[in-house]
């Protein structure tokens, strides 16, 4: 077998730009882009090498089986929807997932937000038509404006410094709920926002809410209070987002001493997120978001779709993780509900035949897209839970473990994706379409989808458990 390309050449946090690049923006001011890249080199890392190591640490856990990843929020953030309340509502509802899964699937569950950095998108077409005009499609606010205006559409660099200046405040405001009592476990009851009061699942949520609060007072009783164990006033939140705008990631990344000046490897670290990916449309094995990838030493996701083959996977694979670390690689499938049934097994069977140590996610939203007639995009709750349950399926025959979901979600209202225990309907869904981009479960489908996970993960509990 030939060896990729990238796995011969020495890497560099620039060596990306000697390969192809898909999905990037034409940027027409050279000066002000080299300008913008400098300031952002110059600028403080939005994370730290450390934390990005213990997000390594953990979903080595989920690799072996002893941990479950929940990865989610926004499919695009935006500038205008910048507010306190929008990034509390997903910290919640993600955590209050967590509590649902941790409890009803008695195992720890590592929480990883798309948030406080997820700003560029991938785009199947070059241009969108409107009225007759044609105009570059919009690629996210870190590159371009929403507006269908040719000003709004030229990529402007300086979005990058209005990215990173967002993303900082947005894991300010994250770290804060993290640690400062919007996380603790004795608010659980208390967590019910004015949706919950209303939701068909409220009982069995303030059920598994009033069994938390017993429990902590039998355990404050025997000794164990949140003063000697933070983890029940604190969490930990990671971040992530689809490494796409390469000059971002490139400009944001640090060598590990530049937070500890001791560090024994001194590796690269790209420091704009905890976790990246690379999307269904960039993993192409030579080129430059593979390259920039392979170099850094963040755990890393890649996207995978109905199209790949086996062999094509366990290049990437052995590319992207090259020693084998187990937390280093998550395959994220999506392939769509009904396809994944067919195309999974091919490919757990040759990580498992090449003693492979992966977390396999499974992202259920990407594979279920349809557009309305009336031109929405929209996903329905059954398939995403289908497209999940078949992902755990086909685990459970392979002996392999079904690691985690992906999902695109909002603590808000929004009527974006079909179905759920409220039954939304194609006709419902003007009422509160948000999405810049892709449909999003709302706050009550996320919940419901939560309780369904919970007993999926104590159903298949026997086999998924590797201890
Ligand atoms: C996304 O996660 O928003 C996305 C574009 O996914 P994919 O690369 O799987 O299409
Ligand atoms: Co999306």
């Amino acid at each position: 077998m030939t060896q990729p390309m990238n796995a011969q050449q020495q890497w560099r946090p620039d060596s990306w730009r000697t390969r192809p690049a898909r999905q990037q923006p034409h940027y027409s001011d050279s000066t002000r882009l080299a300008e913008v890249e400098n300031a952002l080199l110059s600028y403080p890392p939005l994370v730290f090498a450390q934390e990005a190591r213990l997000l390594h640490d953990q979903l080595a856990r989920v690799a072996e089986g002893r941990a479950f990843l929940l990865h989610g929020g926004d499919c695009a953030e935006s500038f205008a929807d910048f507010a306190a309340s929008g990034i509390r509502d997903t910290f919640k509802v993600l955590l209050q997932m967590a509590v649902v899964l941790t409890f009803g699937g008695s195992l720890p569950v590592v929480k990883l937000a798309r948030l406080a950095g997820q700003y560029a998108k991938p785009r199947s077409s070059e241009v969108e038509y409107n009225g007759g005009q044609s105009l570059p499609s919009y690629r996210g606010d870190i590159i371009n404006g929403r507006e269908f205006t040719a000003a709004a559409r030229r990529p402007d660099p300086e979005r990058m410094i209005t990215a990173y200046h967002h993303s900082a405040a947005t894991l300010n405001l994250l770290r804060a709920y993290a640690q400062g009592g919007l996380a603790d476990l004795h608010q659980v009851g208390r967590w019910n926002m004015s949706f919950v009061a209303a939701n068909p699942l409220r009982e069995r949520y303030q059920a598994m809410a009033d069994r938390i609060a017993e429990t902590l007072r039998f355990m404050e009783v025997m000794g164990i209070s949140p003063e000697s164990t933070p983890a029940i006033r604190e969490t930990q939140l990671f971040t992530s987002h689809e490494a796409l705008l390469l000059n971002y990631e490139q400009a944001l990344t640090r060598r590990a001493s530049h937070d500890r000046l001791d560090d024994p490897d001194d590796q690269w670290f790209d420091c704009s997120a905890h976790l990246i990916w690379i999307g269904e449309r960039t993993r192409g094995l030579d080129d430059a978001h593979v390259e920039f990838c392979r170099g850094i030493a963040n755990p890393v996701g890649v996207k995978i779709g109905p199209r790949i083959t086996a062999d094509e996977l366990i290049r990437l694979v052995e590319v992207l993780n090259p020693h084998n670390e187990p937390g280093r690689l998550t395959l994220i499938t999506r392939m769509g509900a009904d396809v994944l049934e067919q195309k999974l097994p091919v490919l757990v069977q040759r990580i498992q035949l090449e003693g492979r140590k992966v977390v396999w996610a499974c992202d259920p939203m990407h594979g279920n897209t349809v557009t309305t007639g009336g031109g929405l995009k929209t996903r329905d709750f059954d398939a995403i839970m289908r497209e999940i349950l078949q992902f755990f399926a086909v685990h459970a025959a392979e002996g392999s473990y079904a690691g985690g979901v992906h999902l695109e979600m909002t603590g808000e209202h929004v009527t974006e994706c079909t179905g759920g225990a409220y039954g939304l309907s194609q006709q419902d869904l003007g009422a509160c379409y948000r999405s810049y981009c892709d449909p999003r479960l709302n706050a009550d489908q996320v919940l419901e989808l939560a309780f369904l996970l919970a007993d999926t993960l104590t159903a298949v509990r026997p086999q998924n458990a590797a201890e």
